[in-house]
């Protein structure tokens, strides 16, 4: 076996053979399935989106309302799921909320049955179905509220809205969030997908695979900086501040969050359509004053720091958007993981179809035929 050089955090080290989606980092190009995220934003549904990311092609509008009942059939939890939810801690984070009770789906689902396309198909409806509604549910529970029964007239962005805030949602800001579910979706082999495929290399139950991910997901180098991002522009306070928030930041080697990508170079595509839709929302709902510290960060940043390929990566305008629809902060991570979910089950799909567990090496350097100390002499 050739011994490979060690690259920390396995950068540039392919981890799988994928056909699902596709960065380019040095022009800002992301693609699922081949075509290209900026039509799909325009033209498609999150949950055409998730068909495609899955099972490879676009539905057939036959394929799509199928799928689209399946999922609206399966929104509602278990109530056993709903009142193990109700025991959690109302000051719990919501992505360990989200974490245990997608690993509590497969309490209900163990059986796997993983050579067989429906058992894979109904697990991926399963998730994609519930993990909206275990996020509000636990949004509302939390404050001291029961949760609302989804609606079967509404879609799936919109229910999820509906769900939240326990009312119909504008049409504009139910499509945004659908476009926001469709930009999050998927994104080639990122930490929580990396890990997905880990998990799903074990042949291990779904709902462990996503709620592995899930975990990932929720740490701020990854999906949990759209959160740190608003904390920061309320600490900014002030287009003023800009410039020396962020000079201290460098000065202590700190990371600006929602800035910076181990593939992208150039602003992140997504990024772009984000701040479109804010744009959009603040036309229509009023403007946020975050927005202007937000462009100044931008400016400043990309000046200090655009030679070393740092721009706004996905996390920096999704917040001003969900804030802009009432969604609190540390609900943004979950909201993430609403999307990623389906990108998941498309990744332990495929890895299912050619699985080999992952098992890499070490270096290991430690140190070796150690003498045992008794305890009483250590
Ligand atoms: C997501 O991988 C994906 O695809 C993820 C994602 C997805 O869709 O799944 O796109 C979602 O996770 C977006 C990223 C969200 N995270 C943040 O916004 C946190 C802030 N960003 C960074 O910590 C960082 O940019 C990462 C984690 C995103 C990428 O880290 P890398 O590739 O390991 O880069 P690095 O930390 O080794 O930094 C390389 C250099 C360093 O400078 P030098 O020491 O070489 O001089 O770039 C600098 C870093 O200091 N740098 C930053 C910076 N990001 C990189 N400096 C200041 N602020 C930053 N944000």
């Amino acid at each position: 076996m050739t011994v490979c050089e060690y690259k920390p955090g396995l950068e540039g080290i392919p981890a799988a053979q994928s056909s699902i989606s596709y960065v380019d980092g040095q022009k800002g190009i992301l693609e699922y399935r081949g075509i290209r995220i900026e039509e799909l934003a325009e033209k498609s549904t999150f949950l055409e989106t998730a068909y495609l990311l899955i099972w490879g092609e676009l539905p057939t509008e036959e394929e799509l309302k199928a799928f689209e009942h399946e999922v609206l059939f399966h929104r509602r939890i278990k109530y056993r799921i709903r009142d193990m939810m109700k025991c959690f801690p109302e000051s719990g984070h919501p992505m360990d909320a989200l974490q245990s009770s997608a690993a509590a789906l497969g309490l209900f689902f163990s059986r796997r049955d993983l050579h067989n396309p429906v058992y894979i198909r109904n697990a991926a409806v399963r998730l994609i179905a519930t993990i909206p509604t275990m996020v509000a549910a636990f949004q509302l529970m939390r404050e001291g509220n029961d949760p609302v029964k989804p609606r079967d007239d509404l879609g799936y962005a919109a229910n999820f809205l509906y769900m939240l805030n326990e009312k119909e949602p504008d049409p504009l800001a139910a499509k945004i969030f659908d476009i926001c579910l469709i930009l999050h979706v998927e994104h080639t082999m990122n930490a929580s997908t990396f890990s997905a495929r880990v998990t799903a290399s074990t042949l291990t139950d779904p709902y462990a695979v996503v709620a592995s991910a899930v975990g990932t997901l929720g740490g701020p180098l990854h999906g949990g900086a759209n959160e740190e991002v608003i904390q920061m522009l309320e600490e900014i306070g002030s287009v003023e501040n800009v410039v020396p928030y962020v000079d201290n930041l460098l000065k202590n080697k700190a990371k600006i969050m929602g800035f910076g990508h181990r593939v992208y170079k150039v602003k992140d595509p997504r990024a772009t359509i984000l701040q479109g839709l804010a744009e959009q929302l603040f036309e229509k709902f009023g403007y946020d004053e975050y927005y202007e510290i937000a462009l100044e960060m931008e400016r400043v940043v990309s000046e200090k720091l655009g030679g070393k390929g740092i721009y706004p990566n996905v996390d920096f305008y999704s917040g001003l958007v969900y804030r802009k629809m009432g969604i609190p902060t540390d609900l943004f991570t979950p909201v993430f993981a609403i999307a990623r979910v389906a990108g998941w089950l498309a990744h332990w799909k495929e890895q299912l179809a050619e699985n080999r567990i992952f098992r890499p090496t070490q270096i290991y350097n430690g140190r070796h035929e150690i003498a045992y100390t008794p305890i009483d002499q250590r």
